[in-house]
């Protein structure tokens, strides 16, 4: 039964103006549980419940904390993953405390506990819900084994700047792609019907963030409502409807104002357009952080604006702790927004089961971590998100007639790095990276020179270059480590970092085939580096099963069918570039670059449309885009009326043949445009993808419903509606192929 807030005329009010329809609230609470809420609120001092909107990293001995837990000064924990000291913490609370209330154990369960998966940018690449659903509850499993029931995940922020390192974190450029993953892993995570087993998900950073200015991280924002609302917004207000318990406000000012104090998008959106009934918590001292922002004079002034604001929880600031208490007694903030947000707090607590069930059976625990049905899962997630984006026809390699190997590069054996970033309990040792993983497969066969950027990994490009003119076949392993992505670890420069360009460079020259995989935080440039390998695959750090996936593709086992959830740009004085822009009155028609111009003949006229003199107007490789060792052929694509009322349903069918020797799996996609708008529209927008597997020389008619609704934006009026008028649609293997059939909505 859906617990409905009293705020829902309020909603409605709301709304009519906004550019949503009220919701329900969506977290799943109940009127027992609201019952129960009330009386244990009734129960709490002032400062009790100020306490429960107190959270802790917690390190070193329980003894350190136990004091402030005893007096109810702790609601929540993070950074504690020993479940026997975890224990020991909810003893404390709820046998020596006054209210015996349980702690939220919170955690960055990022992509897998111990059994690491791909970081979510490669789970983006899969276009596979179900799986990525599959590898939440797995993470999920694991963790809360150990006691953890709170993760800081999933990573919603819309990111269209490479240079951001916080890029891997996500799931890309695309809103109805991070929309998908958003569902997915909150689904994933806290399971269907809650128990022991659910983790309450974190939506974050609330809102923007990806957009920081120049990629660097933390940086300030500057998105109109109607871009939040159309771009922003949208996988927020998903993963809320999916049920997310809780979410985490973000670090930058939008226009000035910083996530942590924005009354706009945490009451005005969240709350009451949305009716989110879940838990608001702060960013790592974001709350603090609005000082230096130059939006509060001293942590009393940002805590009150925090709370005040609509958040309930706060993270490693301790202004709610040492400040909420005397701002309540001046009158600055009132105590019934302290009890809303305990009441935010209790809820999750109460839904997670936690006052029955505070302890976690450490030996069970022990025993579901790297499972083997969960290291199987991690290994076909990477398997789903490895990108093929060349091949010139040598793969897949025979593993029948292998002869010898050259093993290279610096990611061939680097078990932290291929973990990716946010991996803090994915322990190395547990790792198998692609060189442990041809070793156990071709014993004998596989020669390795070590190249590295550290320096005890370093061997001159001349050992290797005659390494690799003895062996049949030169598989080289790039990219960047894990620690040059994630956060606060943002590039100028998105090229191969160090000599590995020239290392591919001396590997061509040796003149045997060079098969180079890349595995990286973020799509990096590698223009330049694609004509000197025969073959590339691109794996977003693929996680603790990375190695036997990529051999597995390497060698055929599996037929690659990753798509880029990013574009991937030619060079970073590109950046933003991404498929889903509006258009310019001066569109790109293919003119003349720089380097073909013939100065000397005097031209003048360079057709003044929107491009680059030098790199003009298009990326390395589209969104959505992806090799396969077979071929995909799509016909007959058609719909099944020419008009649609703003209610309606449009089906699309199409046929999608697999024309090549291989058995495949295509992503085929769905584009709309909508031509012309109150306000410019974008030149495409996926609406739907469906994952469709094909045998060699299979053809299937593909049918897919996608509601008319879907076409709906927030206009020049500001209303969230479908707008009558002209459309186009594709179906297609990635956002710049296709041709588009036309359609009506009246
Ligand atoms: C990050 C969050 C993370 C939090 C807790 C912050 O620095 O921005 O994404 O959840 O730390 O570790």
């Amino acid at each position: 039964m859906k617990y409905t807030r009293t705020l829902l005329l309020a909603a409605l009010l709301v709304s009519l103006a906004a550019c949503t329809q009220p919701k329900p609230s969506t977290v799943g609470s109940d009127a027992g549980i609201e019952k129960r809420i009330e009386q244990l609120l009734s129960k709490m001092t002032l400062s009790e419940k100020i306490g429960q909107m107190n959270q802790v990293s917690v390190g070193g001995e329980v003894s350190n904390y136990a004091e402030a837990m005893r007096n109810g000064q702790i609601g929540s924990i993070l950074n504690e993953v020993d479940p026997v000291k975890i224990n020991e913490f909810q003893r404390i609370c709820v046998e020596e405390s006054r209210l015996g209330i349980p702690l939220l154990v919170g955690r960055d369960v990022i992509h897998g506990f111990h059994t690491v998966f791909p970081i979510p940018l490669g789970l983006a690449a899969t276009f596979d819900p179900a799986l990525v659903e599959q590898g939440a509850r797995i993470a999920a499993v694991e963790a809360t084994g150990q006691g953890v029931r709170w993760t800081f995940s999933p990573m919603l922020d819309i990111a269209r700047d490479p240079r951001w390192g916080r890029m891997a974190e996500g799931s890309g450029e695309d809103v109805w792609l991070d929309a998908r993953m958003a569902e997915a892993m909150v689904r994933g995570y806290q399971g269907t019907d809650p128990d022991g087993s659910s983790m309450a998900a974190c939506i974050k950073h609330f809102v923007g963030y990806g957009a920081a200015e120049g990629g660097r991280d933390y940086n300030s924002t500057f998105l109109t409502e109607r871009q939040l609302r159309n771009v922003y917004l949208p996988p927020f207000e998903a993963a809320v409807k999916a049920g997310a318990m809780t979410l985490m406000t973000s670090f930058n000012d939008n226009d000035g104002v910083p996530s942590t104090g924005n009354t706009f998008i945490l009451k005005d959106i969240l709350r009451d357009e949305w009716g989110f009934d879940g838990l608001v918590v702060t960013d790592w001292n974001s709350m603090g952080e609005m000082i230096s922002h130059g939006f509060g004079v001293d942590r009393k002034d940002v805590a009150c604006k925090a709370v005040n604001a609509g958040v309930d929880m706060d993270m490693m600031t301790f202004g709610f702790i040492s400040h909420l208490e005397e701002m309540v007694a001046s009158g600055c903030v009132k105590e019934s927004v302290i009890d809303n947000a305990v009441r935010n707090i209790l809820r999750i607590k109460m839904l997670l089961g936690l006052f029955e069930n505070p302890y976690v059976d450490v030996a069970a625990g022990q025993a579901v971590q790297y499972a083997e049905n969960h290291l199987d899962a991690a290994r076909r997630s990477a398997e789903e998100s490895v990108i093929l984006l060349k091949n010139d026809g040598i793969l897949p390699l025979d593993a029948a007639h292998v002869g010898s190997i050259l093993v290279t590069g610096p990611m061939a054996d680097a078990p932290h790095d291929q973990l990716g970033t946010w991996a803090f309990d994915g322990e190395k040792s547990h790792t198998v990276t692609p060189l442990m993983a041809l070793r156990e497969r071709f014993p004998g066969k596989v020669n390795y020179v070590p190249y590295g950027y550290s320096r005890e990994r370093r061997t001159r490009f001349d050992d290797i270059v005659s390494a690799a003119r003895r062996a049949d076949v030169v598989l080289v392993f790039l990219g960047e480590e894990a620690i040059l992505s994630g956060e606060a670890h943002c590039l100028a420069d998105l090229n191969l970092i160090g000599t590995q360009s020239e290392l591919l460079v001396a590997l061509k020259a040796a003149g045997k085939p060079v098969v180079a995989t890349v595995m990286a935080g973020r799509p990096l440039t590698i223009e330049r580096d694609l004509p000197n390998c025969r073959a590339m695959l691109y794996a977003f750090h693929p996680g603790t099963m990375g190695g036997p996936a990529l051999v597995n593709l390497l060698f055929g086992d599996v037929n690659p069918s990753g798509k880029t959830p990013v574009t991937f740009l030619r060079t970073v004085g590109q950046v933003p570039m991404y498929y889903s822009h509006t258009m310019t009155g001066r569109p790109y028609k293919g003119e003349t670059l720089l380097n073909d111009i013939a100065l000397e003949a005097g031209q003048t006229s360079l057709g003044n449309t929107s491009y680059y003199l030098d790199y003009g107007a298009r990326p390395l490789f589209p969104f959505g885009y992806g090799l396969s060792y077979t071929t995909f052929d799509y016909s007959d694509i058609a719909l099944d009326k020419t008009v649609y009322p703003a209610d309606g349903m449009i089906t699309v069918s199409f046929k999608l043949a697999n024309t090549g020797a291989f058995d495949g799996t295509e992503v085929a996609q769905i584009y709309v445009r909508d031509l012309v708008g109150s306000v410019t529209r974008p030149v495409k927008e996926l609406k739907h993808f469906e994952r469709v597997a094909l045998k060699a020389g299979e053809q299937r008619t593909v049918q897919v419903q996608i509601p008319v609704s879907e076409l709906a934006f927030c206009g020049l009026d500001g209303a969230w509606k479908v707008e009558p008028g002209d459309f186009q649609l594709w179906v297609s293997g990635d956002s710049d192929s296709g041709q588009p059939v036309s359609f009506k909505v009246q």
